[in-house]
Formats: C-alpha cells, sequence, structure tokens
C-alpha cells in the first residue's frame, strides 16, 4: 500500500469517537504521527492503543491531549507543547463536536453556548494556534468536519446548523487568507453515519432520515475518514475553501 501521509504529524480534535477516531486510524495506517484531542481519558487510550495496533512504520508517534477545544487558552498551550515536541504539524481535522437539539422556542442560552463554543470556537482555537506555524513552513491541510445541516438547516437543530453554516463561511474565508501560502481548507459535509451521535436517534427519527437517503443506508465512518484521508494527501493539493458532502446522495 503506498503511504499518502508517510512524515506528515496531524492533530485531530474529537479521535477519541466516532468519525474522528476513524480519520486517525486512516492517518495512521497511512503513515501519519497523529495526536487526538478530547475530553474522555478511557476512550482516548483505547484509541490510542488501536491505533498503535495500526502503525505502517515502528518510528511513528501517537499520543492524545485531554482538553475542552472550546477553551482558548487550553488550545493554545496544547498546540505550543505539540509542536515543541514535534516542530510541525502538516495536518489538523477539526471533528470535535456536539448536538442540543431543542426547537428555538424551548432552546435555553447554554444549549446555544455550548453548541456554538464546542462546534464552532474550536475551529477558530485550533487554526488561530496552528495558522502561524503552518504559514512558516508553507505547507498545511485543514479538514473542518461540517454537516449537511449547514447546508440544508434542521428543525430542532439552529445551534447545530448555525455552527455547521459557520464551519463552512470560515473555511472558505481562511482558505483566501492562506491559499498562496501553500495551505489548503476545506470542509467535510457528512449525512448520517453510524457514530454514537447518531445512535442517540430513536427508531423513528433513523427511518425518516434514511428516506431522505437515496442510497438509503447510513454512512460507514471510514466512508468520511477515506474523504478526509483525500484531503491531507497530496492528491488534493489544488482543491481549497471547498464542502465536499458525503451523505449517500441526501443533497443530490
Ligand atoms: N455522525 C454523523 O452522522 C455526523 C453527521 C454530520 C456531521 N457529524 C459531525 O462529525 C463530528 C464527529 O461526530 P461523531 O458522530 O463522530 O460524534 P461522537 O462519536 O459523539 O464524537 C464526538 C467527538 O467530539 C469530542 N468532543 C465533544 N466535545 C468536546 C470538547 N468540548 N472538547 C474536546 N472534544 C470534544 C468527543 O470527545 P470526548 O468524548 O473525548 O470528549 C468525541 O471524540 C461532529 O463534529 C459532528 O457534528 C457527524
Amino acid at each position: 500500500m503506498e503511504l499518502l501521509l508517510s512524515g506528515k504529524k496531524a492533530i485531530v480534535t474529537g479521535g477519541t469517537s466516532g468519525l474522528g477516531k476513524a480519520i486517525a486510524m486512516a492517518y495512521v495506517q497511512h503513515g501519519a504521527d497523529v495526536a487526538i484531542f478530547g475530553t474522555n481519558e478511557e476512550r482516548a487510550m483505547q484509541v490510542v492503543s488501536a491505533l498503535e495496533k495500526n502503525k505502517a512504520q515502528d518510528s511513528q508517534k501517537i499520543t492524545y491531549v485531554l482538553l475542552d477545544v472550546s477553551k482558548t487558552q487550553d488550545v493554545e498551550k496544547a498546540v505550543k507543547e505539540l509542536l515543541d515536541q514535534w516542530k510541525s504539524i502538516d495536518i489538523l481535522v477539526n471533528c470535535a463536536g456536539i448536538t442540543r437539539d431543542a426547537l428555538l422556542m424551548k432552546m435555553s442560552e447554554a444549549n446555544w453556548d455550548d453548541v456554538i463554543n464546542v462546534n464552532l470556537k474550536s475551529v477558530y482555537n485550533l487554526c488561530h494556534a496552528l495558522v502561524r506555524p503552518m504559514m512558516k513552513a508553507r505547507y498545511g491541510k485543514i479538514i473542518n468536519i461540517s454537516s449537511v445541516i449547514g447546508l440544508t438547516g434542521n428543525p430542532g437543530q439552529v445551534n447545530y446548523s448555525a455552527s455547521k453554516s459557520g464551519m463552512i463561511g470560515f473555511t472558505k474565508s481562511l482558505a483566501i487568507e492562506v491559499g498562496s501560502r501553500g495551505i489548503c481548507v476545506n470542509c467535510i459535509a457528512p449525512g448520517f453515519f453510524k457514530t454514537s451521535m447518531t445512535d442517540a436517534l430513536s427508531e423513528q427519527q433513523k427511518s425518516a432520515i434514511l428516506s431522505k437517503v437515496p442510497m438509503a443506508r447510513l454512512g460507514d465512518p471510514k466512508e468520511i475518514a477515506d474523504t478526509a484521508l483525500f484531503l491531507a494527501s497530496p492528491m488534493s493539493d489544488y482543491i481549497t475553501g471547498q464542502t465536499i458532502a458525503v451523505d449517500g446522495g441526501m443533497l443530490a
């Protein structure tokens, strides 16, 4: 197998679960050093152990950092410490995300703030901490995990869809700012994938979702990982500012 990310160093937020874990796995299998960021130590240790077993080369470094990605100073400190050890970070995947669903009239301020802070402010935090070193290195791949809900909207999710649309606008603006420095910034908009986020849905909600998916199935996290691998690899070096929907045809 050709190693697409040999020698590259990646941060994957939300790498302790679901889509982020699948992305971290694909990167490790393709030769990258990977740091996963999350809050749950038990899960982080389990994922690191699984990643260790899938290394393509013995020399690859795998680590985890426990932090809340919405906390600007904690992110700055963690990124600085990692840069001190690794000297550079080539790939950033912003995948950490939460839902706190409610119709707007019943949505508390805390549920609005939490979703915006974890899903969107985190993207500012991570990108802000990494944009200078990436510009200096004249290389970087930033991949933001948005959602089809950021493109379509969904009742009960004004906070979530605003955060995910916000990621798309952020991506386009940053792509224009840093394009001349060899940094690509793109979004993936997943449809519905089998993870703990969608396991929380009722059977009724799941069948309502499936009725909107032309391919008539939930996605496999590996199918997001394949797209995130493409966007992290040299195969996508002339693609920036884009949002790729990986959704079984939902937006067709
Ligand atoms: N599954 C889908 O169908 C789907 C569809 C569209 C978009 N997405 C997006 O894909 C991303 C991953 O979703 P998923 O389905 O894989 O969900 P998941 O299994 O619930 O994973 C969410 C991840 O986010 C991390 N996280 C949550 N809050 C955090 C915080 N404050 N600080 C640091 N990390 C935090 C969690 O880490 P800890 O548990 O360690 O804190 C976990 O690793 C999300 O951004 C989601 O919006 C998912």
